[in-house]
């Protein structure tokens, strides 16, 4: 999939910042036509003029807030009236955060559910049909290291991502047969923003230990999901990191979880939203 038919896209959820401006980069880079989605205001006119004016490939923005119950309709629907063939799909759109549940506004944990989980699967679902058409498919939902554990002051944000992982796991087998193939991207901390940069620095040295740049990770993922690898960890501490996690006693994890997590309590109050 290096140069493409007129017209075959990749559509990029969230991805007029962070690490999906950095998928957005990755694909144009590899001739890939582009369908951006993101929330409509300026970031996402920005990056769109930005890669257009660097790539020799078509830009299509939609501003579109991914948390209304309609969008993932609403954009599947753009998509036939602009005859654009979506063939590979990466759900890059979530939201993470730290508080403690009780403290939480509905609104938080309401937000991180819809946009997590509820977008990420109706997408799947509305792409699904036209993309199992084509010769050649790819999904690619971002997923997280948080995936894997059952993270305090995080609890709604790593219970989606191991929804995710999960429903990820089940659709690829799903479409075994199929032209689309299913990866799960999960990185750990990337410094993508103001919030998330502040968030790793709590954790200090260990924070930097498992950091590697949204640049490298978009070029990580895209490359392995063009391989069809089923699930993608960048970095040899982060796999270590699992490993730790299949051997250390449940009890030993968790305190080790609360009094890691507990640091990034209060740090970006703004995020609370
Ligand atoms: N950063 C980390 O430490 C980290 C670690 C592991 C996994 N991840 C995962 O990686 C993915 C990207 O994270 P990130 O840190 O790059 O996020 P980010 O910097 O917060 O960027 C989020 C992107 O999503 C868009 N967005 C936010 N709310 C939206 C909505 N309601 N509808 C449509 N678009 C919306 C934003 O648009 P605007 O720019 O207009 O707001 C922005 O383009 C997420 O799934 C996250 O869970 C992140």
């Amino acid at each position: 999939m290096t140069r493409h038919k007129k017209k075959t896209c990749t559509l990029i959820t969230g991805a007029s910042s962070g690490l999906g401006k950095c998928f957005a980069e990755e694909c144009a880079k590899r001739g890939m036509n582009l369908i951006l989605v993101a929330l409509p205001d300026h970031n996402l006119a920005h990056t769109t003029e930005y890669i257009q004016n660097k790539y020799q490939v078509s830009v299509v923005p939609m501003g579109i807030d991914l948390s209304e119950k309609q969008a993932p309709e609403k954009i599947y629907s753009v998509c036939q009236q602009k005859g654009l063939i979506v063939n590979a799909l990466i759900n890059n759109a979530g939201l993470t955060g730290c508080i403690s549940f009780e403290d939480s506004p509905l609104l938080y944990s309401d937000l991180r559910i819809q946009l997590n989980m509820r977008a990420l699967v109706l997408l799947c679902r509305v792409f699904i049909p036209s993309m199992k058409k084509l010769e050649s498919a790819y999904i690619l939902n971002v997923c997280s290291l948080a995936a894997f554990f059952a993270i305090p002051f995080k609890s709604v944000y790593s219970a989606s991502k191991a929804f995710v992982l999960n429903f990820s796991k089940a659709l690829r087998e799903e479409l075994k047969d199929s032209s689309v193939q299913v990866s799960i991207l999960c990185p750990s901390g990337i410094k993508t923003n103001t919030h998330s940069n502040q968030r790793i620095s709590t954790h200090g040295a260990k924070g930097n230990l498992f950091l590697i740049t949204p640049e490298k990770i978009a070029e990580t993922g895209i490359k392995n999901m063009l391989r069809g690898k089923k699930i993608i960890v960048p970095g040899f501490s982060n796999r270590l990191l699992l490993f730790l996690n299949r051997i250390l006693p449940e009890k030993i994890k968790q305190n080790l979880l609360y009094n890691e997590f507990k640091k990034e309590l209060g740090v970006c109050e703004k995020e609370i939203e």
